[in-house]
């Protein structure tokens, strides 16, 4: 049921402050401000010398976000790919490793594979899964559901923001086990998730503007977005939605790496979304949005009002969201990209709930 929504799509980002507060509820202790997750003692974090992450799509975007989250707090190197490279590329694996595979369906086949495989190489296993009697929960040692209710639309929303708070739990249990961050670091980054609720409504309040902006960018025929941190994979987000939805071709990059090849395709018909909380890196973003300025790229930059005061450039357009903390930005981020995806492929008067080509879930190899 659409409800008074005209796509699936529209309900799911919308749902999207409700059921992350679900899931959120489900993974960490309100009370005491700690990181809460059942089972977790399955992937043996204190002793891990590593962490392997597999998945597709979407889902491995959120796996990539998880990357820099598991990295910072818990101090744990990880690995990650996308399922259908991991699972031929022979990474050497044992009974020391663990294992996380993320996937909203739990069926789709090449992650499927490779967790088969790393099971085949006695690691432990665990993953993330919206649907929890799918087969990858079925052969995982522990899973970590998202509460996010059924996703029907293709382009994977409230599952992805749903995974991202899954995997800023599982960071922060990951750290307290292995001692790398204190009870009052600990606090205070829970109490930071406990803001997403809130802080994903105010974003949804930016809909009449991207609505607009959205309008101009279905005359593209190319997109880019950048960003950096934990804001590049919500640019690959970005890239991927616009295009599974609008059929336009568009790239998310590193920001970092547009001097390494695509500022070649800056001119004046290209419409540039960049992604920049005002964070510890947002100069670094801006000197990188001045080069596109330069070339005459036409920007929109999703920030918060002191990146919009002190970008030094007038982007076309400038979507502000309200100022967070580093740990939630990656999550409540999302939403605008996803907005911009759906209203753009509803200007293209494409199937946005079921895009030519795509299926829901891929059993298919
Ligand atoms: O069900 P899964 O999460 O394993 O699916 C993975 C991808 O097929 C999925 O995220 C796909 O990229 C979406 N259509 C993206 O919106």
């Amino acid at each position: 049921d659409k409800g008074n929504y005209k796509h699936f799509m529209a309900k799911e980002i919308h749902e999207q402050p409700e059921v992350l507060g679900h899931t959120l509820s489900q993974y960490v202790d309100y009370t005491q401000n700690k990181a809460n997750v059942a089972g977790s003692e399955q992937l043996r974090f204190k002793d891990l010398s590593r962490l392997v992450i597999t998945a597709c799509g979407t889902a491995y975007l959120a796996g990539l976000v998880g990357k820099y989250w598991f990295e910072k707090y818990a101090r744990l190197p990880v690995d990650i790919d996308i399922a259908s490279e991991f699972r031929y590329r022979e990474t050497p694996l044992s009974s020391a490793d663990s294992a996380l595979f993320i996937s909203q369906s739990g069926e789709t086949a090449d992650t499927l594979a490779s967790l088969r495989y790393c099971k085949s190489q006695g690691a432990s296993i665990g993953a993330i899964v919206n649907v929890p009697e799918s087969t990858i929960a079925r052969e995982s040692d522990v899973i970590f559901p998202t509460i996010a209710g059924p996703e029907v639309g293709v382009a994977s929303t409230k599952a992805f923001t749903c995974q991202l708070a899954v995997l800023a739990a599982l960071a922060l249990q990951a750290g307290r086990e292995r001692g790398t961050l204190t009870f009052e670091e600990e606090a205070k980054l829970v109490s930071e998730l406990t803001e997403l609720p809130t802080l994903t409504l105010k974003a949804l309040s930016n809909e009449v503007e991207i609505q607009k902006l959205s309008q101009q960018l279905s005359k593209a025929t190319n997109a880019l977005y950048l960003g950096r941190n934990t804001s590049f994979p919500i640019a690959l987000e970005g890239a991927l939605k616009l295009k599974e939805l609008s059929y336009i071709h568009a790239e998310g990059y590193a920001a970092g790496e547009l001097k390494h090849g695509p500022i070649a395709l800056i001119d004046e018909n290209i419409p540039v979304v960049v992604i920049a909380p005002f964070d510890a890196i947002y100069e670094k973003t801006v000197s990188n949005m001045q080069e596109v300025a330069a070339r005459g790229g036409r920007i929109i930059l999703i920030t918060d009002e002191r990146g919009a005061a002190q970008c030094g450039t007038s982007p076309e357009t400038v979507v502000v969201l309200p100022e967070m903390s580093d740990i939630v930005a990656p999550i409540v981020y999302a939403l605008p990209v996803q907005m911009i995806a759906y209203h753009t492929a509803v200007f293209m008067g494409t199937d946005v709930d079921q895009p030519r080509n795509l299926a829901k879930s891929v059993t298919v190899e």
